[in-house]
C-alpha cells in the first residue's frame, strides 16, 4: 500500500503564495508509485480544505471559486486510530472521512508553519511529520533566539541588540544609545519571527532607527537591531538529515537589485517580471558560489554545525552573509521550511527532487520510530490506586512526592 503524505501548505503568514507553490512543487516531484499525496490547504482564514482542485496553481487566481470546489475539512482521529480529515461540517449521514493520513508533510513558510506551531498540533495527534520539531522549528524562526543558541556555540553571528516593542515604548532613547554605543550605525532592524524580508530596514541615523523600529513593531513585539554588513556577499547552504548523519548541499550565491534583498528579489527574479510561479526557484543566483575551496568548506561546516546545534531534522537552508572587508563568514539565519525546499541546491549534486522528497518522508518515518520507544505516560491510573481516603487528601503518607 502507498504512504499517503498530507502535504499541508498555505497558512496564515506572510508567506502564503509561496508556500502553495513549494508545496505544489513537491506534490509533483512526489514518487507516486510510493506515496499518495493528498493536498491540505489551510486559508488565510484558517479553514482546511482538500481536493484535487488544489493541486492546479492557476486555480489559486479565483480563490472564492477555489475554495467553493474544494473540501472544508477538520484533522481528527478516527475510531480505529488513524488520522484522518473529515468534512466540516460533519455530515449527519453517510461518510465524514474524506482522507487518511500516515504522514504530514508541513510546507507552510513563516509564522504558524514553519515555528513549531503545526508541528505541535501533530505532535499531538501522534503523526509522524516531515521536518524540523517543535523545539528546533521555534528556535529556528526567532531571530533572537537561534542567534542566543548559536553564540553560545561558538558560531560566528553578528553582534546585536534586541528589545520588546513595550520596552521601546517605554524608553527608547536608553535603547537607542545603547544601539549606538554597542553597534553604531548603520544597522539593520528586524521583526524577530518573520520571512522574506517583511519589516526589514536599514537605518544610518536615529531617526531612520526610530522609524525603522516603528515599523518593524507592526509585525512582532520582539525587535532585533543588527550590526550591518556593508560590504557583503550573501550566500545560502541547504543541510538534509537528522541528529545523526548530515550532509551540506551546493552553495548558492543569490543577487540583489536594492542593499536589502527584498520580497521581489526572492520571488519573481528581482521584479524583472520573471515567472513569480516559480517560488524561490526564480531568484537570481549563482549555482555554484564563486568561492574558493577553503571558504566553501568552511560554509558547508558552518551550515551542518547550525542544522545540528538548533536540533534540526529534514531540509533546512542557512543563509550567510559574507563581509567582504573583513573576509569573515557570519551565520545570518536558518529557514527550517526553505523556499522550494531547497530542491535546485540538491540538483546539482546529484539528488533530484523525487529523491529528496523521498528522503524526508524517511527520514520523519525514522523519528516516529524512535520516538515510539520513549514512554510518555505510565499505563496505571493513579486514581484506582489509590485508597478513597487517599483521593481525599487524608492521610500523610497519601500526598504524592512533588
Ligand atoms: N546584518 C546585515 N547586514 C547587511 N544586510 C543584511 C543584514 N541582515 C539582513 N540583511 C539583508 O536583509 C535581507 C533580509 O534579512 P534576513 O535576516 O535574511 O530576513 P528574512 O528572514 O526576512 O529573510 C538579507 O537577505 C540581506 O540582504
Ligand atoms: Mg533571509
Amino acid at each position: 500500500m502507498k504512504t499517503r503524505v498530507g502535504v499541508v501548505f498555505g497558512g496564515v503568514s506572510v508567506e502564503h503564495e509561496v508556500s502553495v507553490i513549494s508545496a505544489l512543487q513537491a506534490i509533483k516531484a512526489m514518487d507516486d508509485n510510493q506515496y499518495e499525496a493528498v493536498p491540505v490547504y489551510i486559508s488565510k482564514d484558517r479553514n482546511w480544505y482538500t481536493g484535487e482542485e488544489l493541486l492546479d496553481i492557476e486555480a489559486y487566481k479565483d480563490l472564492k471559486q477555489l475554495l467553493q470546489n474544494a473540501q472544508k475539512v477538520s484533522i481528527t482521529k478516527s475510531d480505529n486510530g488513524n488520522v484522518i480529515l473529515q468534512k466540516d461540517p460533519v455530515p449527519k449521514f453517510g461518510k465524514r472521512s474524506v482522507a487518511e493520513i500516515d504522514v504530514a508533510f508541513p510546507i507552510v513558510h513563516g509564522t504558524f508553519g514553519e515555528d513549531g506551531v503545526l508541528q505541535g498540533l501533530f505532535e499531538l495527534y501522534d503523526l509522524p511529520y516531515v521536518g524540523c520539531d517543535v523545539m528546533s522549528s521555534a528556535a529556528g524562526m526567532d531571530k533572537v533566539m537561534m542567534k542566543q543558541i548559536l553564540r553560545d556555540s561558538k558560531l560566528p553571528v553578528l553582534d546585536y541588540v534586541w528589545f520588546h516593542s513595550s520596552h521601546w515604548t517605554d524608553d527608547s532613547e536608553d535603547i537607542i544609545t545603547m544601539i549606538e554605543e554597542r553597534l553604531g550605525f548603520p544597522v539593520i532592524v528586524k521583526p524577530a519571527n518573520l520571512g522574506s524580508s517583511v519589516g526589514i530596514n536599514k537605518a544610518q541615523t536615529r531617526e531612520e532607527l526610530e522609524e525603522a523600529v516603528e515599523e518593524a513593531m507592526s509585525f512582532a513585539s520582539k525587535i532585533l537591531v543588527e550590526y550591518m554588513v556593508q560590504d557583503m556577499k550573501e550566500v545560502n547552504c541547504s543541510v538534509l538529515g537528522d541528529y545523526e548523519e548530515v550532509e551540506a548541499s551546493v552553495i548558492e550565491e543569490v543577487l540583489k537589485s536594492e542593499e536589502i534583498l527584498s520580497y521581489q528579489d526572492k520571488y519573481q527574479g528581482g521584479g524583472k517580471g520573471a515567472d513569480a510561479a516559480k517560488g524561490m526557484e526564480s531568484t537570481d543566483r549563482v549555482i555554484p558560489a564563486p568561492l574558493d575551496d577553503k571558504s566553501t568548506t568552511e560554509v558547508q561546516e558552518l551550515a551542518k554545525d547550525t542544522f545540528q546545534i538548533l536540533g534540526c531534522s529534514g531540509v533546512s537552508r542557512i543563509d550567510f552573509l559574507i563581509d567582504q572587508t573583513e573576509n569573515k563568514v557570519y551565520v545570518n539565519e536558518i529557514n527550517t521550511i526553505p523556499g522550494s525546499l531547497s530542491f535546485y541546491l540538491w540538483d546539482p549534486a546529484g539528488k533530484n527532487y523525487t529523491q529528496l522528497t523521498h528522503q524526508l518522508i524517511q527520514l520523519a518515518l525514522k523519528r516516529k520510530r524512535e520516538r515510539d520507544k520513549l514512554t510518555f505516560s505510565i499505563d496505571s491510573n493513579l486514581f484506582s490506586l489509590q485508597s478513597a481516603e487517599g483521593v481525599k487528601g487524608g492521610s500523610k503518607s497519601n500526598k504524592p512526592n512533588a
